[in-house]
Parts: structure tokens; C-alpha cells; sequence
């Protein structure tokens, strides 16, 4: 997509997330008032210093429920399990085979968990934009797009077997009212919250979305603070970051957008969220995997009804041209995550790198034959050939050198933050 288009969608993206901080700031004040949280006289005379403190108390809440051990069945698997603050704020619970292992014993899923920080980049829901003829899917959450917001989202892996296992809404809300924090619960969503089921699950939802977007994206990496001119890069990093920008070279700014020069950390979101099938090899440690006529199609499924495309696609555009496309991750903190990609197939960002450089020019490496080996062939034509370095001649060699690779390698290594809690 034109580079345009992108950046206002992401400044499209940044306005919503505005609005909705002053909605949630406005809904709080008033909740602060009507559920009985403590106000001292002065509060009362600063409206704003009433919402702030109740916006604390439910990003405090928030980041209680996101690490509560008991919220899995059996306990032991809280949110921070697979969203480590050690790896990026992802990890697979211990999984080597680079996707999430959950709850119940013995448990393994079919993808590889992705960060939970930076949500607020990410434009909400899944949409399909048509520029100059070409339609593209962008934003949505989870690597298919299947989650309409951050709220949404994380109901999912509590009722999840394959993750955090619980048998309903009920057994979930039952241990929240009994957890150490249940008073404060109540304080932040009303007295009588535990009495309704549903709303109570909602909050749940409210409260996680509320601690991620606050203490999850705190643009503290050597890149944000090279963004704001209180650092330098070295000379190996810089050298990389040229690669990664360099339409002839790495190209990855070409997706994974970025701006250095706007002072303004969160112009780079080093992902345009939009859907593609980059031909990543299939992982045969996927237990559904060993079905050799199963595929994982991203957008069609099968962990995801295929969405509706609106009529303003470009003409002869069908969903079945989405089929094997997954959503582009941002690549902050990106270097902390044992695990790349939606199915996890690479564990070493040196190999993802590489990957990009020699997928073309020697397609046996990665796949022990000629073509991808994790699509059915009907969809083999969705395989990315516009963008560089995806539409380099197989007979051109690789995109880069292993020098140049791992110059890209240490430059993405300015993108992890500053180590922080939990
Ligand atoms: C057992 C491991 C596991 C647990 C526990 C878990 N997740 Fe995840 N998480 C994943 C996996 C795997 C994905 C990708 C799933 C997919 O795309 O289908 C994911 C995706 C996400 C995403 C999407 C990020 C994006 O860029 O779209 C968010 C947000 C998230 N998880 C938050 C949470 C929250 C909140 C909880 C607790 C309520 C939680 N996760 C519990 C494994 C886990
Ligand atoms: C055509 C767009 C495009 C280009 C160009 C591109 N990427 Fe990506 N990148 C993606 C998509 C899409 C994914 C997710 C693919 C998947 O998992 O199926 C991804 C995933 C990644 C991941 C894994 C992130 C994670 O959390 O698992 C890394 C690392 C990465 N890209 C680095 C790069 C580098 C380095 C370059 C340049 C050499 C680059 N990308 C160029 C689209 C692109």
C-alpha cells in the first residue's frame, strides 16, 4: 500500500485510540462517582484528578488479572505465562517448538503467542482497503484478525482449552470473586458486579485492555531514544537500519513502517498490520500438523469464520485471495521473542533474516522442494512476489549477504525496551 495511505491509517489509528482514552477517562470519572470509590472534597473539586485515580485503580486491577496464576484450569497458567515481560511480552509458556503450551497437560496449540504490548498501534477491527485497485486487510487482533479490540481479545485464552482452559464464563467470574483483589474489582465496576455473570466477564476485558495499553508501550528502546535524539546508534546498528530501510536491499521498511526523523517514537510501529502470505515453511512440531491435508489459512480460517468482504473491493477480488495470510506483527521488542511467526517455525531471528534473503533464491533450504510446503496448491498463487525483497529473481542469489544480515540482526536489537514490570 502507498505510503500515504499507511501512515494515515495509523494516524487514523492513533486519533481513535485518543478519543476512546477521553471516552474511558469520561465513563470512568462518572463510574467513580456512581460505584462508590472514595473521593476526598478537594478530588471532587479536580474532575480530572478523579478520573486519572480511577484510571489507576483499573490499570492496577487490570495488571492483577493479567498475572493471576489462578485463573487457569489447572492453575498455574496466567496471561503473563505466554506474554513474558522477559520475551517481549511473549513466549509460549515454555514451549520449544515455538507455539503456546497450555494449561492442561500435555496441551500444545497451533500457534506461536504473539506480544501483547504496542496494542494501541494497532488499528481495530479488521477492515479491507482498496487503493489504486488493490484491496489489502488491515489490523484486527490475533494473527488472523479474528478479535475486534483489546477488551474483546482477552476473553479468549480464559475459555480457551488450549490455553487457559476454563469450562465458562461462571468458574472464571467465581474466581475473580474470590481472589485477593475481588474487593477492588467491585470498587472500580460497581458493587453488585459479581452478581451479573456476563458483565462481570466483560469487565475482565476492560481491566487487562486498560493495564496493556498504559504500561505496555513505553517507547523505552536505544531506537525510540536515537527517535528523540538522546542517542546514537553504532555504526553495525546503523548500517542495518540502512538495510532495513533500503527499498533495493532489505525493504523491511516497506512493511514494517517506521520513521526515525519525525522525533515522535510512536510514528514507528514497525508494522503497516496489514495480511500476507510470506510463504513460511510448515512446523511439523504443530500437533495438527502430522494431518498432512491440514493447513493453518490465516484469515480463512479454520481458527476464524472467513470474514465478509465489504462491496468496495477491487473488482474480481474474492476472500478466497486471503487465504494464507496473516497479519504483520509490530517488531518492537521483537528480538526478546524465542519464537517468529504465526506458527513459530523459526527460532532465531539470524535464520528469519536470512529467510527473507534467500527465500527466492533457494527455496530447497527452507522447504526441501521448490515451492512452499504450507499451502494447498490452489492458494500457492496468494504468495507474496510484488514487494522486496519477495520479488527477486531466483536467479539473482540472496537479497543479502550474512554480514548485511547481521547488521539488520543488531539494529533490530535497538528495538527492545528497557527491562520493565511484571
Ligand atoms: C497458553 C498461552 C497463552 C495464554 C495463557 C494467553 N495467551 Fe495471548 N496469545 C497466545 C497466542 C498463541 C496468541 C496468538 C493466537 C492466534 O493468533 O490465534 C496470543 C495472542 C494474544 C494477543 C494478540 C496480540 C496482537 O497483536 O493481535 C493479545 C492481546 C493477547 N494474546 C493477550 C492475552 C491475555 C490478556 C491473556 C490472558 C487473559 C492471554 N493472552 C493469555 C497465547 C496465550
Ligand atoms: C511484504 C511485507 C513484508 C516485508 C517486506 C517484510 N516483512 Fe517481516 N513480516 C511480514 C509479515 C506478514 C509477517 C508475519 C508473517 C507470518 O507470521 O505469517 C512478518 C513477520 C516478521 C518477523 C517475525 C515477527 C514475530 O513476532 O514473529 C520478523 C522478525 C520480521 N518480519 C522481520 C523482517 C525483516 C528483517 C524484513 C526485511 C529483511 C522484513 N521483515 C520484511 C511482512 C513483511
Amino acid at each position: 500500500m502507498p505510503e500515504t495511505m499507511s501512515t494515515n491509517l495509523l494516524r487514523h489509528a492513533g486519533e481513535r485510540l485518543l478519543s476512546l482514552a477521553l471516552l474511558l477517562s469520561l465513563t470512568l470519572g462518572l463510574s467513580a462517582c456512581g460505584g462508590g470509590a472514595t473521593a476526598t472534597p478537594t478530588d471532587l473539586a479536580n474532575p480530572v484528578a478523579v478520573a486519572l485515580a480511577a484510571t489507576n485503580d483499573r490499570i492496577n486491577l487490570g495488571q492483577q488479572i493479567f498475572t493471576d496464576a489462578n485463573l487457569s484450569e489447572p492453575r498455574g497458567t496466567p496471561c503473563a505465562a505466554c506474554h513474558q515481560a522477559t520475551m517481549g511480552f511473549a513466549g509460549n509458556h515454555g514451549g520449544r517448538n515455538g507455539v503456546a503450551v497450555g494449561s492442561l497437560p500435555g496441551s500444545i496449540g497451533s500457534r506461536n503467542a504473539m506480544s501483547n504490548s504496542y496494542l494501541g498501534l494497532i488499528p481495530t477491527p479488521l477492515s479491507f482497503v482498496t487503493v489504486d485497485g488493490v484491496t489489502e486487510a488491515v489490523g484486527g487482533l490475533f494473527w488472523d484478525g479474528r478479535a475486534e479490540s483489546a477488551e474483546l481479545q482477552a476473553l479468549g485464552p480464559l475459555l480457551n482449552p488450549l490455553e487457559m482452559n476454563n469450562t465458562s464464563r461462571k468458574s472464571v467470574v467465581d474466581k475473580i470473586a474470590q481472589s485477593r483483589y475481588a474487593a477492588q474489582f467491585r470498587q472500580v465496576f460497581g458493587a453488585d458486579i459479581f452478581t451479573d455473570t456476563d458483565a462481570a466477564f466483560t469487565s475482565i476485558g476492560v481491566a487487562i485492555a486498560a493495564f496493556e495499553r498504559a504500561r505496555l508501550q513505553p517507547f523505552s528502546s536505544k531506537y525510540d531514544a536515537m527517535v528523540r535524539g538522546q542517542a546514537t546508534l553504532s555504526p553495525t546498528e546503523a548500517r542495518g537500519m540502512a538495510l532495513f530501510m533500503d527499498p533495493a536491499k532489505g525493504n523491511c521498511a516497506g512493511c514494517h513502517l517506521m520513521n526515525p526523523t519525525s522525533g515522535r517514537p510512536e510514528d514507528s510501529a514497525f508494522s503497516e498490520f496489514t495480511y500476507y502470505a510470506t510463504g513460511i515453511p510448515r512446523n511439523p512440531a504443530i500437533p495438527k500438523n502430522a494431518d498432512p491435508a491440514f493447513y493453518d489459512l490465516g484469515l480463512c480460517g479454520p481458527d476464524r469464520t472467513p470474514p465478509t468482504l465489504p462491496s468496495s473491493v477491487a473488482p474480481g477480488v474474492t476472500i478466497s485471495h486471503f487465504c494464507g495470510q496473516f497479519r504483520m506483527p509490530t517488531l518492537r521488542n521483537v528480538a526478546e521473542r524465542p519464537a517468529f511467526m504465526h506458527n513459530g517455525f523459526f527460532k532465531n531471528l539470524t535464520e528469519v533474516v536470512r529467510f527473507y534473503a534467500t527465500r527466492n533464491s533457494d527455496p530447497v533450504r527452507w522447504y526441501g522442494q521448490a515451492v512452499s510446503n504450507d499451502l494447498p496448491a490452489q492458494y500457492l498463487g496468494n504468495i507474496e512476489v510484488v514487494k522486496a525483497p519477495f520479488n527477486r529473481a531466483a536467479n539473482a542469489g540472496p537479497a543479502l549477504t550474512e554480514a548485511e544480515i547481521a547488521d539488520i540482526v543488531a539494529f533490530l536489537h535497538t528495538l527492545s525496551d528497557a527491562p520493565v514490570a511484571p
